[in-house]
């Protein structure tokens, strides 16, 4: 069968991936934390993005700007007026709803009914009474297709209100001295804001980029889909600095680098696919997302965009510094190509939903063996450079000095590859432990060990066996990730 996303969530709370935050007190909706094996996991991850954006290319550098950020960065990046929700509200109930997707799950259920066609009309509208400055028609649409609350089961609704997305909190101690500053909604502009400092200090040419990973929050009011979509998340984003003219070479490109870049972690090619965006968000020129085969459809995991030289010009404008580059090198006619404000393209991929990726893909379940000795086999297929444990070492039995030896190789392991040690079951039951938190090799201490250094090394997909020499298992394990 199908993994369900229910199989996914028991999967990482059982063996200390993900948990519900502040589960005692019942959770905290869309806010989760990693425990002790999902934290080596994402980290890994964090790792293996930072390596492929910033240790492989010359030209890129990373920085770790503020949480916080003067309040006129928002306004410049268009979030204050911008990054708002159509939101609208059920009078009994209560429940808060997005306009817009109420109208899509109607749509969704009159394709399913048969009738494509009043589906696409009744889109077609949303999308041109959405837009308009006054929203109420959004309102008489609701109500004309009959939507109800799924919780009070009624059509009395409020009106249609823009909600924006970010957090708001006070700095200063005195209520006359406070001002509102906002939680960032992207880390992208803590890099725009940094351009010219790490231009200057760097000496970087164009093109060059600048990568960052770090929180981000967002009011999220549809929250579902587990890590999906949080209100506090992790981006790892990258913002290519580039000449004007020549944004669409590099866009391509990244495009086609950033989906190598997932194919290589282990990603399935056909369960990956690009989705160019019609509708562009307010400072694009071109948008792609690069969408994972969830277990609720493909969604968008990344997204590349062209950003022209709007935030930058837009700080410009609103910081009163001037936000050039000089380009000395020369152009066609011989002359320097001079001041300009660089063009940006972005990738910018959500942590947390490619670790839901990564995670989803990683789970399988497997029937083992014939007949009536056939069992059910559940384990993570992680790519070694990701699993939250490269080895663990296994003496087959705790007596006769199989335990020291054990501890021995595993203390061996333990400065270049994260490495357990269990001694605790039969055998059978440690290799299963480490299938489900996705250990990809298990090296096994036994009665030969101890005549020739040798061990065996159980594979965690084939299951195969095979006689190594301890002098050789940091060689064998090692792995590298074509990036
Ligand atoms: N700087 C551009 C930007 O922020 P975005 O498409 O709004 O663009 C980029 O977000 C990525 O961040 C998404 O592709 C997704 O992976 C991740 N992301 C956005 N909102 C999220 C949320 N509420 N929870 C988890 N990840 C989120």
């Amino acid at each position: 069968p199908a993994t369900s996303l229910q199989d996914i969530v028991g999967h990482a709370k059982e063996y200390g991936f993900v948990f519900p935050s502040s589960e005692i007190y019942d959770g905290l909706q869309a806010v989760y934390d990693y425990g002790q094996n999902g934290v080596e996991l994402k980290n890994n991850l964090k790792t293996a993005w930072w390596k492929a954006m910033t240790q492989l290319h010359d030209n890129i550098v990373g920085i770790d700007a503020a949480i916080f950020m003067h309040p006129l960065t928002w306004k410049a990046s268009g979030h204050i007026d911008g990054f708002s929700d159509p939101m609208i509200d059920n009078k009994d109930s209560k429940k808060r709803y997005r306009a817009d997707q109420l109208l899509e799950a109607k749509a969704e259920e009159l394709a399913a009914a048969g009738e494509p066609e009043k589906a696409q009309a009744l889109l077609a509208e949303m999308g041109r009474l959405l837009s308009a400055e006054d929203l109420t028609g959004v309102r008489e649409l609701i109500i004309a297709q009959d939507i109800k609350c799924a919780v009070s089961g009624t059509t009395n609704w409020t009106e249609v209100r823009q909600f924006n997305l970010m957090f708001s909190t006070q700095v200063g101690s005195v209520a006359e001295d406070s001002s509102t500053i906002y939680l960032r909604p992207e880390t992208a502009q803590g890099i725009f804001v940094n351009f010219l400092n790490v231009q200057k200090s760097g000496r970087m040419k164009v093109p060059f980029g600048i990568a960052q990973i770090g929180k981000a929050f967002r009011n999220e009011i549809v929250a579902r889909q587990f890590t999906f979509r949080m209100r506090e998340f992790e981006q790892m984003e990258m913002q290519f600095f580039v000449r004007p003219g020549t944004e669409m070479t590099w866009y391509n490109a990244w495009k086609e680098a950033r989906m190598k870049f997932h194919v290589a972690l282990g990603l399935p090619a056909d369960s990956l696919q690009f989705h160019d965006h019609d509708k562009l968000a307010h400072y694009a020129n071109a948008a792609v997302d690069i969408e994972y085969k969830f277990p609720f459809g493909f969604r968008e995991m990344e997204g590349i965009h062209s950003r022209t030289d709007f935030d930058l010009r837009n700080h410009q404008d609103l910081s009163k510094k001037k936000q050039q580059y000089f380009d000395a090198e020369l152009n066609e006619d011989g002359k320097p190509y001079g001041n300009y404000i660089p063009y940006v393209v972005e990738t910018s991929v959500g942590a947390d939903r490619m670790f839901l990726a990564v995670f989803c893909n990683a789970y399988t379940v497997e029937s083992v063996g014939e007949g009536d000795s056939a069992k059910q086999r559940t384990y993570l297929k992680l790519h070694p450079a990701l699993a939250p444990f490269k080895a663990a070492v296994l003496p087959l039995v705790k007596k006769d000095g199989l335990a020291e030896k054990a501890q021995e190789v595993a203390a061996s392991l333990k400065s270049t590859f994260r490495t357990t040690y269990d001694d605790g079951a039969a055998i059978g039951k440690r290799y299963t432990r480490q299938d489900l938190i996705g250990t990809p090799y298990c090296i096994v201490v036994d009665y030969q060990t101890m005549e020739d250094e040798t061990v065996t090394i159980r594979h965690r997909d084939t299951m195969e066996q095979e006689r190594v020499a301890i002098a050789d298992l940091k060689a064998k394990i090692g792995y590298e990730v074509a990036m």
